[in-house]
């Protein structure tokens, strides 16, 4: 047994958790990131553009479940797919949008008549329309002048709002476009019927700095409610988004585990926990259910997500070394910023090559293993002969062991 000097405070990160910080764990050294109030929604475009992921396909019913995670998390607003693509397509849309009841549900078109009314047919009562306004996407792709792109917007945006639809309209390589172009575009959507700007860095080209600029822009000629869009090319979409919305977005686009087009979207987990973390604003998200949807949309889309992914990734609450273990074991803030448990997961001590006697401890501990001091030691030397003979050891395997232990009299 061990002696009340050699007791620790084994910390399971269970029970309800206010902040993402724990209290004073938070040094912003005196910069304002905390300075942006207001509750920021949440648009998760999964469905669409994550699914856009090159080899990935949901199914309906997939798509279903993974719309009511999404519904139960909080997010606000659902973009469930792009119904020209498919006749599948349109039926998903249209099933998302009968059973979810608590978040907008949305659907994606071009600013095309065909598109226009395949969106309309599924009965959503929001429309995301969008339209290249970027040089390179105007002449390479759309064969269009700008004069053209304005019409285009006025006659789409006015077609759907018309019919008491809100819109949502969104210029497309928006980063990339000469700016006074960019605010007669967002200023002709607006002025057609759009309440939601919402500004793309279609191929993640964008710095933090020059995303906050291009949202005080728009919003400063626009006066209308303002979204960003952020993809991950240079892995800068979650800074992106953030400093989008310090700019003034009060929207954020993203996808669970920030799947999507190439290097992919902003990702939820990353979003929520920032805002909720950085800035002085919330989301209303359950985070508790972003550990469980990271899980699902895995499954179905056969993506893995990266061990080491911020926030849902395998190893973000895990350790192994035997200092950070001694630390973790001691308080857990020493080499934990966020607690698992407000994610919906739990910390893990993994026994390996880098382990000390208190990783033996700590499984001790949650399994109800009394031994001495010298048993886990030894535990712990054999765990390691084993680990590096190449054989991984968990949990259970330690908790063998000391059993094996017992019965051949060692302790
Ligand atoms: O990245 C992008 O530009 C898009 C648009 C359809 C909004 O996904
Ligand atoms: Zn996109």
């Amino acid at each position: 047994m061990f002696s009340e000097s050699d007791s620790v405070n084994y910390v399971l990160s269970k029970g309800p958790v206010q902040n993402v910080f724990r209290t004073g764990e938070f040094h912003d050294w005196g910069m304002d990131l905390k300075d942006v109030a207001g509750r920021i929604k949440i648009l998760d475009t999964t469905l669409r553009d994550g699914e856009q992921s090159p080899g990935v396909s949901i199914s309906v019913h997939e798509k279903i479940r993974i719309a009511s995670l999404l519904e139960s998390a909080g997010v606000d607003v659902i973009e469930a797919g792009f119904p020209i693509a498919s006749d599948a397509e349109k039926h998903a849309v249209s099933q998302i949008n009968s059973v979810i009841s608590k978040s907008e549900v949305c659907g994606l078109a071009r600013c095309t008549g065909k598109d226009i009314e395949a969106v309309m047919g599924t009965g959503v009562k929001r429309v995301h329309l969008f339209i290249a306004t970027s040089d390179i996407h105007m002449r390479h792709k759309l064969k269009m002048d700008r004069s053209q792109v304005i019409e285009s917007i006025s006659k789409s945006v006015d077609s759907v709002a018309s019919r008491g639809v809100k819109v949502e309209f969104s210029c497309e390589d928006a980063t990339r476009s000469n700016m006074d172009f960019l605010k007669e575009a967002f200023k002709t959507a607006r002025d057609s019927g759009a309440s939601v700007l919402n500004i793309p860095d279609t191929v993640g080209a964008l710095s933090p700095t020059a995303m906050m600029h291009i949202v005080k822009e728009i919003r400063g000629a626009t006066s209308t409610e303002i979204s960003v869009h952020c993809h991950n090319d240079f892995g800068l979409a979650t800074a992106n988004t953030l400093f989008g919305i310090m700019g003034g977005a009060t929207q954020a686009h993203v996808t669970v585990n920030g799947i999507g087009e190439r290097a992919g979207n902003a990702s939820l987990e990353e979003v929520v926990v920032g805002i909720e973390s950085f800035l002085s604003s919330g989301t209303g998200m359950s985070k508790e259910k972003l550990w469980e949807l990271s899980k699902e949309v895995s499954s179905v889309t056969g993506m893995a997500v990266q061990q080491n992914k911020a926030i849902v990734g395998e190893n973000a609450y895990a350790h192994e070394a035997g200092i950070h273990v001694h630390g973790i074991v001691n308080e857990v803030s020493t080499y934990e910023p966020i607690d698992p448990a407000v994610v919906g997961t739990e910390r893990r001590i993994v026994v390996g090559k880098h382990s000390g006697v208190n990783s033996i401890r700590w499984i001790m501990e949650r399994n109800g293993i009394e031994a001495d001091l010298e048993t886990a030691r030894e535990i712990l030397r054999e765990v390691k002969k084993i680990r590096e003979g190449g054989t991984r050891v968990d949990e259970g395997k330690v908790v063998e062991m000391f059993q094996e232990y017992a019965k051949i009299g060692g302790n």
